[in-house]
């Protein structure tokens, strides 16, 4: 499968970008290209060919889970010396309202996955992790098998489950 997103940048018309959340269209509207400068996260974006409208964009960036949060059943398999866990965070996704409903959230989410599993190649990543900006969000993901991490309001998915995917 080829990626549908590709890297934000200035060509891109980001500023007419609403997803219903302001928390999300002002990220995008006022920090990302901050964060892409200062390498603090990546932003991928799908653009309408004729009008260079953002549909939908996602951020990515390193992360860690602490080992006392992985749940106990996958605690069990890993390295009980190993502090923390790396994994790839996934911390912004959202749709244009326009593109809202028609599979399109499926499809740029299954987009970030298969970028976030070709990485753990090259850097060793043992899940992808989401913040979920509220119920309606975390209802989304939990649709797409990610679990709670207890102790936070984050969600992941192993990366090997994920490469089952692909693979
Ligand atoms: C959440 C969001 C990404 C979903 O995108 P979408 O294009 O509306 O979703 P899709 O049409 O691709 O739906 C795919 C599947 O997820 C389901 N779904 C969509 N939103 C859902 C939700 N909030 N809760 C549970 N399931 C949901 C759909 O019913 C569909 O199921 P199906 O494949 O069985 O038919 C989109 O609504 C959005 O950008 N919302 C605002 C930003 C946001 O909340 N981002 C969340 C991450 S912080």
């Amino acid at each position: 499968m080829n990626q549908i997103s590709v890297p934000l940048n200035s060509t891109h018309n980001k500023s007419e970008f609403s997803c219903g959340k302001e928390m999300l269209d002002n990220y995008l509207h006022k920090q990302a290209n901050q964060d892409i400068k200062r390498k603090l996260s990546a932003c991928f974006v799908v653009i309408e060919a004729q009008t260079n409208l953002i549909k939908a964009y996602y951020t990515l960036s390193n992360n860690s889970i602490p080992l006392d949060n992985v749940p106990n059943d996958i605690k069990v398999k890993l390295p009980q010396s190993y502090h923390t866990i790396p994994a790839t965070l996934l911390g912004r996704l959202a749709l244009d309202q326009r593109f809202q409903g028609k599979g399109l959230g499926k499809l740029i989410l299954v987009d970030a996955l298969k970028r976030c599993f070709e990485l753990s190649k090259n850097i060793g990543s043992f899940a992808v992790v989401v913040d979920p900006i509220d119920q309606d969000a975390e209802n989304f993901y939990k649709k797409f098998g990610f679990i709670k991490l207890p102790d936070s309001g984050k969600m992941f998915l192993t990366m090997k489950t994920i490469g089952q995917l692909f693979e």
